[in-house]
């Protein structure tokens, strides 16, 4: 089943209940916020206050990818504001597979992500502790980024490792995401979809989902 998750990164957050109900409206399974501290990437976003009132204003599921060091600190803060999603990045944490446990004792799903430069081999020991592996397909840090092309194959192995060793996490893409590769995401392998700026700066969240859902579902659904 293919999950569109709109990043409200390139949401107005002064209008987010209602950019986050145009998604809703257009087919969107779950919302993506991106959490930057400054540290672990060169930009600052929001926090758990933001995750709080987005839980009041929506019954989609809340999807924290959290782009920060220490995250084990503040991944507590997260829960209690309502995340359903947490996912934690393999290159900030040396305690990878205690973090991953300590989202699962919360009650979350589990992700890992891995950055561009970061091969899928790192994820070796983790595959069977997670729900989903985000793959970025730009490098973290801010949205409207171009999609890096060689993404596709790192996909496409993490897919096949995945049915080699008999597992059924899903795969998640994020960055650079428009109406023109997402078919070749989805048939490299992915199934959740992150779009940031193609949906919010199109004009239409609302369509823009629709139409990324009706593509996506050509290839697989
Ligand atoms: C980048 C973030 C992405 C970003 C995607 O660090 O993790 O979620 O918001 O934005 P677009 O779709 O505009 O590349
Ligand atoms: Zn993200």
């Amino acid at each position: 089943m293919i999950e569109i998750a709109p990043s409200i990164l390139a949401a107005d957050f002064s209008r987010l209940g209602e950019e986050v109900r145009a998604a809703k409206a257009g087919g969107a399974a779950l919302v993506h916020v991106d959490i930057m501290d400054g540290h672990f990437v060169p930009n600052i976003s929001i926090g758990p206050p933001v995750v709080e009132c987005l839980r009041k204003a929506t019954d989609l599921l809340i999807d924290c990818h959290l782009m920060i060091e220490n995250a084990d600190q503040y991944i507590p803060a997260f829960l209690e504001a309502g995340a359903d999603m947490i996912s934690v990045h393999q290159e900030d944490n040396q305690h990878l597979d205690r973090t991953l446990n300590l989202i699962r004792a919360g009650g979350a799903e589990v992700g890992v992500v891995i950055n561009p430069g970061t091969p899928i081999e790192a994820l070796s020991e983790v595959l069977d502790l997670v729900d989903y592996v985000l793959i970025m397909t730009v490098n973290p840090g801010f949205g409207g980024q171009k999609f890096i092309p060689k993404s596709l194959d790192k996909i496409r192995r993490l897919a096949a490792l995945r049915d080699k060793r008999g597992l059924n996490f899903r795969i998640e893409v994020d960055g650079g995401i428009t109406l023109e590769n997402i078919q070749d995401v989805v048939k490299a392998g992915a199934t959740m979809i992150v779009a940031g700026s193609s949906i919010f700066h199109s004009g239409d969240a609302k369509q823009a989902v629709e139409r990324m859902l009706k593509l996506a579902c050509h290839v697989q659904c």
